[in-house]
């Protein structure tokens, strides 16, 4: 099953990917940790990638398609996916019905996370993650436990791009280029939503329930 999760910087797309994952086992695919870890890795892509999402700007289509094509076209991906992050524009949207196309596979449903701007913006400003596994933590809505610190360490990085003025343009950057994909799948029929504005766990029931309504 071909899943993908839709909605603004911050609505919790990666928080929820992780723990749909888990309890699914669909593989988790997002574009964004794909970007970062080429980055930490020091590759051309990683540098590239670098220069736009600092700005809160969309990696080029051509870039990005050719990066996640490449992935779902290996073995681990035939079963399914969970897309966290992409598609983003109409381009990559697509790019990716035709390459399932040619798979004899679909998207079975795109679940929007519904969050308004003003939550957003106090998510990304409390977002940090540990420096060693990269898991994503609140400084007030999820902190990492000072008691027992994740992975050992108190280390927690800030993303360069949750800084106000990156975070700024990236909320415009999903009006003007991400957000017509919510018209662009409501007209295949195949669009659910969830309230994102609820705790985590309330947000990953939902989720559960938008899945099983299209996998019985
Ligand atoms: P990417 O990494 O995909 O970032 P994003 O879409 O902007 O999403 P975020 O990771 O910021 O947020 P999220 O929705 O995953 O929320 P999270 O779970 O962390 O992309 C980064 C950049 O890479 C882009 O700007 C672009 O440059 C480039 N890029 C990536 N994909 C691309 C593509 N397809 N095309 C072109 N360029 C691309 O949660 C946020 C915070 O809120 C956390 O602190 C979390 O703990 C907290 N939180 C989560 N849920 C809740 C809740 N229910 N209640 C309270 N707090 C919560």
């Amino acid at each position: 099953m071909y899943v993908i999760l839709l909605g603004p910087p911050g609505a919790g797309k990666g928080t929820q990917a992780v723990q749909t994952a888990e309890r699914t086992g669909l593989l988790h695919l997002s574009t964004g940790d794909m970007f970062r870890e080429n980055l930490r890795n020091g590759t051309e892509l990683g540098n590239l990638a670098k220069t736009y999402m600092d700005q809160g700007e969309l990696v080029p289509d051509d870039v990005t398609i050719r990066m996640l094509l490449e992935r779902i076209g290996r073995d681990d991906a035939r079963a399914g996916c969970l897309f966290d992050g992409f598609p983003r524009t109409v381009e990559q949207a697509k790019a990716l019905d035709e390459a399932l196309s040619e798979q004899g596979n679909e998207i079975a449903v795109t679940i929007l996370i519904d969050v308004s701007n003003e939550e957003i913006t106090r998510r990304l400003g409390g977002r940090v993650s540990c420096a060693t596994c990269g898991s994503v933590f609140h400084e007030i809505f999820n902190p990492p436990n000072a008691g027992s610190p994740c992975c050992g360490t108190v280390k927690m990085i800030q993303r360069d791009d949750d800084k106000p003025e990156a975070i700024a343009n990236r909320l415009q950057v999903y009006a003007d280029q991400t957000e017509p994909l919510v018209d662009y799948y409501n007209q295949t029929g195949k669009l659910a939503s969830v309230n994102g504005e609820q705790s985590s766990q309330a947000v990953g029931e939902d989720l559960l329930t938008a899945l099983q309504a299209v996998s019985s």
